[in-house]
């Protein structure tokens, strides 16, 4: 497959995939401006919980990567019906939900208020955004048209917004501008035009020739592990695995053995602010897998802050998974039995 044939994106991405991942450092410039009304007005509640969905969680996985070493409150992200029973009163559970349309997000929102916790929805509408609506809820109103995947700036800045106003930030002004320099360049760098010899995302799925990825964070990306093994599911349409340094040590290691590791591709999803043990761990795991992987990539996030860190290793996974849909020949965009699903359930 030769990923340099510009012609090969027009006929296999009718959605323009393409233009959307080309305008993500434009999106979230405009996701810095977003802002929840009416404001939020829990001051420093002592858990924030995080409750979406895949697409609508990831934003979630981000906030609490970077939280992790700067809040004494601990961010958590909830995937599924309901909420823990640690979300009190003294909770804030921001509900995300793209289209606002999904049942888990919307039951974590009647858990909450049952229980007279704080919530704020971050939405594009649906019945998300008309509970927030009747109910006076601090409401991010998102602009809509995008797949909730594609729409990680409007899902995570926002959020980390509302998150300062509570006064508990997460990420200086100056991190998250540097953020959106980082993928405005990226963009430059990734897309289709650029040639496989000098375009990153188009060599790692080169690379991944057919094999499954399996693909591995530290400490702090183990959440961007994650959101490459969702991208690659729903806009590739293949399955991936995805896990975290040092867990991954003491247990999948032991997979990657001759013949079967063959089928697997190995993936490290490296950050430059790695402790030393971290990175004594993804060189060990390196010698020991790679004779028996099928092959072996390294990714390394870009910039200082953190969340300029992790989205540029983010960017990188949405274009990898791009190219692998184009390549296999399947529709980036659609996500139909995830659809069926929904529709099934509804
Ligand atoms: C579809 C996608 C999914 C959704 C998930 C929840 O593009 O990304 O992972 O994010 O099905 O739906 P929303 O995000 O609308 O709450």
């Amino acid at each position: 497959m030769n990923l340099d044939d510009t012609r090969l994106f027009a006929e296999r991405d009718p959605h323009r995939v393409r233009e959307v991942l080309a305008a993500f450092a434009t999106q979230c410039r405009e996701a810095l401006a977003l802002v929840a009304e009416p404001v939020v007005r829990r001051a420093r509640p002592t858990l924030v919980v995080g409750a979406g969905m895949v697409g609508s969680a990831a934003g979630g996985d981000l906030l609490a990567a970077c939280a992790a070493e700067q809040l004494a409150v601990p961010v958590v992200v909830h995937r599924g019906y309901g909420l823990p029973a640690a979300a009190g009163k003294q909770a804030l559970v921001l509900a995300s939900s793209y289209s606002g349309e999904t049942a888990e997000v919307l039951s974590s929102v009647e858990a909450a208020l049952a229980r007279g916790a704080a919530v704020a929805a971050v939405t594009s509408g649906g019945r998300l955004a008309e509970m927030a609506t009747a109910r006076r809820l601090p409401l991010v109103r998102l602009p809509g048209g995008l797949m909730p995947r594609m729409a990680l700036g409007y899902l995570f800045l926002p959020a980390a917004r509302i998150l300062a106003r509570v006064g508990l930030p997460v990420a200086s002004a100056g991190d998250l501008a540097e953020a959106v320099e980082i993928l405005k360049t990226m963009a430059g760098e990734l897309g289709p035009e650029r040639p496989v010899a000098a375009n990153e995302a188009k060599r790692l799925a080169q690379a991944l020739d057919g094999r499954m990825p399996a693909i591995y964070g530290g400490p702090t990306t183990a959440g961007v592990a994650y959101r490459w093994k969702t991208d690659l599911e729903e806009n590739a349409k293949v399955m991936a695995l995805a896990g975290a340094l040092p867990e991954m040590n003491h247990n999948e290691i032991e997979a990657w053995r001759a013949p079967a590791a063959q089928t697997l591709h190995l993936t490290l999803l490296r950050d430059n602010d790695e402790p030393p043990e971290i990175a004594r761990r993804f060189a060990v795991l390196r010698d020991l897998a790679a004779p028996a992987a099928g092959g072996v990539s390294e990714c390394r996030a870009r910039g200082a802050g953190r969340p300029a860190r992790l989205l540029s290793l983010v960017y990188v996974g949405m274009w990898l998974s791009y190219y692998v849909a184009v390549a296999r020949g399947v529709d980036p965009w659609s996500v139909p039995l995830l659809d069926e699903v929904k529709r099934r359930l509804r």
